[in-house]
């Protein structure tokens, strides 16, 4: 965190639509002026990722743990806070399954942060990595909060580009919540929001054929939150490998198709696996909707038993 900032917190009565677990009734607190040392206490860096600092704050106003994220350079990282802020704070502000947004400022490279509630298990990607516990049921809510999530940012013509495991966050009762805006951008009518130059947007190993063209779809959003959920399913980080060195024009007519295919063990419930390799049709026109997600996995919650646990698949 910087190391002189104003100090203003306003309060606004708001009651978002967000997970109870993390959402305050009544009066929500935002912090919207410059960030002064006296009104957060900063408790640890959670991460310093190639674009923002992520830091763990007290906030001394309302005793609450909030996540402090800002820009670590103007050129890259400033338009993403930027576009973050905007869309955390009007666009997505209060939808279901988003993270609380808590404030923010934007100023100059040193004076822009966006302010988050603290999700007290971190992303998903660390908590699959680590020993917790997971069972069936839990991780059957966790691919439905991120639906749910879905539905809502592409029900506001929204299409947020880097879908993955680092990119969710779980809480406490192990719900789940979409966190990263920074890429979110709104599409046309046609449904699709093209990159400018040839810049290949998302994570490699999660990105659709479409994505790595420059072009994304809500569909194409849908394409990663498959790879997510092979990652819950397996509980392994999949998508490190999947598009190591093959060939960019055939990959995704073959080689990307057959890894996730592989990756695809026999402990994962059929009713799983078809979803995700749906999810991961290469043709954008064949990936199932939120409402057909929904479906699909409450005919799972019926079938499945929900109290065995996922162990790691071993490589
Ligand atoms: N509200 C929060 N509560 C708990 N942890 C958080 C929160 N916000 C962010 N984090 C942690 O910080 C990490 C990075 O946050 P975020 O993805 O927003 O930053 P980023 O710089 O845009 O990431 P990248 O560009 O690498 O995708 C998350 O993966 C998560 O581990
Ligand atoms: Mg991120």
């Amino acid at each position: 965190m910087q190391s002189s900032r104003d100090e203003q917190a306003t309060t606004e009565s708001n009651k978002p639509e967000t997970n109870k677990s993390l959402t305050s009734t009544g009066q929500v607190a935002y912090l919207t002026r410059p960030l002064h040392q006296e009104s957060v206490g900063e408790i640890r860096t959670l991460e310093r990722t190639s674009t923002s600092l992520v830091t763990l704050c007290l906030w001394h106003k309302t005793h609450e743990k909030v996540v402090v994220k800002e820009p670590i350079d103007k050129y890259r990282s400033l338009p993403a806070i930027r576009n973050e802020y905007a869309m955390l704070g009007t666009t997505l502000r209060g939808g279901p399954n988003i993270v609380p947004f808590r404030g923010g400022y934007i100023g100059t490279e040193y004076n822009s942060y966006v302010v988050t509630s603290f999700v007290a298990n971190g992303s998903l990607r660390d908590f699959l990595l680590g020993g917790s516990v997971l069972t069936w049921g839990a991780a059957i809510q966790i691919m439905d909060d991120v639906r749910n999530a879905l539905a809502f940012v592409h029900s506001k013509n929204v299409v947020h580009r880097d879908i993955k495991s680092a990119n969710i966050l779980i809480d406490s009762n192990l719900r789940a919540y979409l966190a990263d805006f920074g890429s979110a951008r709104g599409y046309n009518i046609s449904g699709a929001y093209r990159s400018p130059q040839d810049t290949k947007m998302g994570t490699p190993g999660y990105r659709s054929p479409e994505a790595f063209e420059s072009i994304h779809y809500a569909a194409s959003d849908i394409y990663s939150f498959g790879i997510v959920m092979l990652e819950i399913a397996s509980r392994r980080n999949v998508s490190k490998h999947i598009e190591d060195d093959v060939d960019a024009e055939e990959k995704w007519n073959e080689a990307i198709p057959n890894r996730v295919s592989a990756a695809i063990s026999a402990t994962i419930p059929k009713g799983i696996a078809s979803l995700i390799l749906n999810c991961c049709k290469t043709s954008r026109e064949q990936r199932p909707s939120e409402k057909d997600i929904l479906t699909t996995l409450e005919d799972c919650r019926k079938t499945i038993d929900l109290n065995v646990k996922i162990t790691p698949r071993p490589l």
